[in-house]
């Protein structure tokens, strides 16, 4: 984005909803639904407009190419919000995704390399163990007609699986009774999304009870983090080869703390840990139960992406080798087709560093821009009928299309620098886990049947999305 000319309207001539003195927008805003009410005022004000929480001027765009554009050029044109980097560093967060500059380089190359693509391949047989876990339990919750809260129960598979890539080390939450760290983990974003966009930073003042369960949650975290941490440094001082050639992200982010120059604190080690916990357990858990959601929407699709799964893993339970999971062509495209209409991020903020000129404004540096990034994968000139839920979308070849199929709109992992690093594990997961459920269980709504609804708590979840599961009966 190029730096601003004259000539341009300034901010303050952006349309944008009325608000009161003060106040601004602030009491037409409820912060579970942010993006709801976001992206119904982008209906009326257009692709770019203005609005105000309290004193705080902000900005929501739905222009594609301003928002690649915005994604792309970071991190030395525009940052994560102020607001997500001073609540958790209070929180004591402060790792990868709210860090900047250098400081942000440094660990992003450690969590690029610690997940990429190269270590899914070996790590696949633990995933098959988790899988087989949430296999069983899924099994004796089906008989005994348990109710399931589907988010929950695939929290505890997302944070097993993110355990053992992300730090070498089995917490086996699924086969836990009793409290797991999830309980903690729960805490934390709801009031994350509440306080990174608060006008006031009244918690610095005044503890609510939510914000005395948090401070209790963050403790008990950080007792349940050191532990993980202490345990790295253990396995690391028996082996110290691993200093060499660390196997995994904790291993890496520990060598690096002792090599020169490089400077981790503990509490980098600490929030970064923390930072993989929460990046890899909503977001992956979210985009399944959406998916699942649809599955029993459609259920025309649920047979013709069971057929396929069957056709790939014959008797076997659960997928025996991660190239099955890639034979999957409409499971996948039905998984597309629920992150496009149930993104887990439909907007994200940022901030421009400098003054930056944006569809004939001018949007001065550290305004809060909201991205309302579904949208522009939910309009009909970047996808056909985009309203519709329709995954064939997804198989047709892009010379047989009749239809706008704009790939470049579609940004469920963001794009540019900061695009997802989890991307890859995350879709393993999602395949490898909605192929263990087509293959041995019918699922159905738990009665009575509730409305679905779009919760924001930074990760946009479903809420009511409860099941109940039967054993398949096999032909
Ligand atoms: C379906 C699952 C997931 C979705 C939809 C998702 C989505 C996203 C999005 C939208 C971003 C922001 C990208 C941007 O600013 O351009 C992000 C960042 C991030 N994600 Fe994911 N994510 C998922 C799973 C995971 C997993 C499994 C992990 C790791 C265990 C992970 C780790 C991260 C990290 C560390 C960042 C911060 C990157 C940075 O700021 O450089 N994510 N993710």
């Amino acid at each position: 984005m190029v730096a601003v000319p004259t000539s341009l309207r300034s901010y303050d001539e952006l349309d944008g909803p009325p608000g009161l003195p003060l106040l601004g927008n602030l009491l037409q805003l409820r912060f579970d639904h942010f993006h709801l009410i976001l992206e119904r005022w982008a209906d009326t004000y257009g692709p770019l407009y203005r609005f105000r929480i309290g004193p705080r001027k902000l900005a929501a765009v739905s222009d594609p190419d301003v928002i690649k554009r915005m994604h792309r050029e970071r991190p030395d044109m525009f940052r994560r919000t102020r607001s997500v980097e001073a609540a958790t560093r209070e929180m004591r967060l402060k790792g990868v995704f709210s860090s900047e500059g250098d400081d942000w380089r440094r660990q992003r190359k450690i969590v690029a390399m610690a997940l990429n693509t190269a270590h899914l391949k070996p790590f696949f047989p633990k995933l098959q163990v988790t899988t087989t876990r949430l296999l069983r339990r899924w099994e004796r919750a089906a008989d005994a007609g348990t109710t399931l809260d589907l988010c929950r129960e695939l929290m505890r598979f997302t944070v097993d699986v993110t355990t053992q890539l992300a730090f070498g080390i089995d917490f086996n939450t699924l086969e836990t009774d009793g409290p797991v760290i999830q309980h903690n983990l729960d805490k934390v974003f709801p009031i994350l999304n509440w306080r990174v966009n608060a006008p006031f930073a009244y918690w610095r003042y005044l503890r609510l009870p939510r914000d005395r369960a948090l401070d209790h949650a963050l403790d008990e975290l950080e007792g349940q983090v050191d532990d993980i941490i202490q345990e790295v440094h253990r396995r690391m001082a028996a082996d110290p080869s691993l200093f060499e050639a660390p196997t995994n992200f904790l291993e890496a982010m520990i060598a690096a703390q002792q090599a020169e120059g490089i400077g981790f604190s503990d509490a980098d080690v600490f929030a970064n840990v923390c930072t993989l916990l929460l990046a890899g357990e909503d977001t992956t858990a979210n985009t399944i139960a959406w998916t699942v959601n649809y599955l029993l929407e459609y259920p025309q699709h649920c047979a013709r992406a069971r057929a396929e799964v069957d056709g790939v893993l014959g008797s076997a339970p659960i997928a025996e080798a991660i190239e099955q999971t890639h034979e999957f062509p409409f499971v996948e495209a039905f998984y597309n087709e629920a992150m496009r209409l149930k993104p887990v991020a439909p907007i994200n903020a940022m901030e421009p560093l400098q003054d930056v000129e944006m569809l004939g404004h001018v949007i001065p540096r550290g305004t809060v821009v909201m991205l309302l990034n579904r949208r522009i994968a939910t309009r009909d000139e970047n996808f056909g009928h985009a309203a519709t839920f329709d995954p064939e979308r997804w198989m047709h070849h892009d010379d047989a299309r009749t239809e706008p199929h704009d790939t470049t709109t579609f940004l469920p992992f963001g794009t540019g620098p900061r695009f997802c690093p989890g991307r890859n594990l995350a879709l393993l997961q999602i395949r490898t886990v909605l192929s263990m459920l087509l293959r041995n269980f019918d699922v159905e709504f738990a009665s009575p049947r509730q409305a679905v609804e779009e919760q924001l708590a930074f990760a946009m979840r479903p809420v009511n999305l409860n099941v109940r599961l039967h054993r398949r009966v096999q032909a």
